[in-house]
């Protein structure tokens, strides 16, 4: 209900504004008709517009005018163009969402009027289906007020948490980066099971679904991992043989590595755009 009666608009609609945009007209209070899109590919409004039931323009400008809400949904390489031009067609009041990643609120806020309200988000890509991974982050001038309408809109496409702006660095080594990890084990266990004698298709799908399974069970009934783990490892059992392979071969380890190493290479390149 916090977006009831708030018109929102994209800039830059690609993925992860087509991904915001989809879950956004079926969350309840907001409707096709409260949302915006431009971008400079005239096929891509056209096939929002036709898709959505949106309203959509090829002029940034004229597209933001009336919104409530701005989403900055172009790539990161082209924010210090776009927003700069945005600047005059922004309504004053208007709360300024940014989805780019490794650009900071303060760069955003240097982009507009002074004291403009800014909210920079990390998403990840199962937006695309619903189940994003999101941190927001709120810039100077955001109120706790924006911070929950911001909630709203990213809670449209998953689930939300908020995290102080220089965590978001981790963030993108943990969930940004995460589904590329995940995709890797999902294949991996495939492999395995192909291995001991499934058919490719059988493996994945059990694979992708115990992933699916064990995530909802985690995060529906909010107990440690470690217990539930215990729980499905008897003695002598065939999970605690298979853990004990995982463990000696460092998996934990490994991916405590990769998301630092991710960490490290948002900083970097977060550092490289200022
Ligand atoms: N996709 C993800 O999983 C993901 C996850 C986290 C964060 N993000 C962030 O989301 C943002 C968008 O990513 P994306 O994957 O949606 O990229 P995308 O599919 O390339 O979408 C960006 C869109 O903006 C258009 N565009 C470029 N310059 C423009 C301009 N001056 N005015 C209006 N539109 C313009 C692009 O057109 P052209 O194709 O012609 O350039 C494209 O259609 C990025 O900042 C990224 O960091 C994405």
């Amino acid at each position: 209900m916090k977006l009831q009666g708030r018109r929102i608009a994209f800039v830059g609609a690609g993925n992860m504004a087509e991904a915001l945009i989809k879950g956004l007209c079926r969350a309840e209070g907001v409707g096709a008709s409260a949302i915006s899109a431009a971008d400079r590919r005239p096929d891509r409004t056209k096939f929002l517009a036709q898709k959505y039931g949106i309203t959509t323009s090829t002029d940034n400008g004229a597209c933001v005018r009336d919104a409530d809400i701005v989403v900055l949904s172009v790539k990161p390489q082209v924010m210090g163009s776009v927003v700069p031009a945005l600047r005059p067609h922004v309504p004053k009041g208007a709360l300024v969402l940014s989805v780019a990643a490794g650009i900071t609120t303060a760069a955003i806020e240097s982009m507009l009027e002074p004291e403009s309200r800014v909210v920079r988000s990390m998403p990840n890509t199962a937006a695309m289906v619903g189940l994003s991974a999101t941190a927001i982050s709120s810039g100077t001038h955001a109120t706790d007020e924006d911070l929950e309408v911001a909630r709203a809109v990213f809670e449209a496409v998953g689930r939300v948490v908020v995290v102080d702006e220089y965590q978001l660095d981790a963030v993108t080594g943990l969930s940004g980066s995460g589904p590329a990890y995940i995709f890797l084990i999902i294949e991996a266990l495939a492999d395995g099971g192909v291995k001991v004698g499934l058919s490719r298709e059988i493996a994945l799908q059990l694979a992708a679904q115990t992933l699916l399974g064990s995530a909802h069970m985690l995060l529906e009934t909010g107990e440690h991992p470690g217990r539930l783990k215990d729980q499905v490892t008897s003695p002598g059992g065939t999970a605690i043989a298979g853990l004990h392979t995982l463990e000696a071969g460092g998996l934990r380890t490994t991916l405590i590595d990769a998301v630092e190493a991710a960490t490290k290479r948002a900083r970097e390149l977060g550092d490289a755009r200022k």
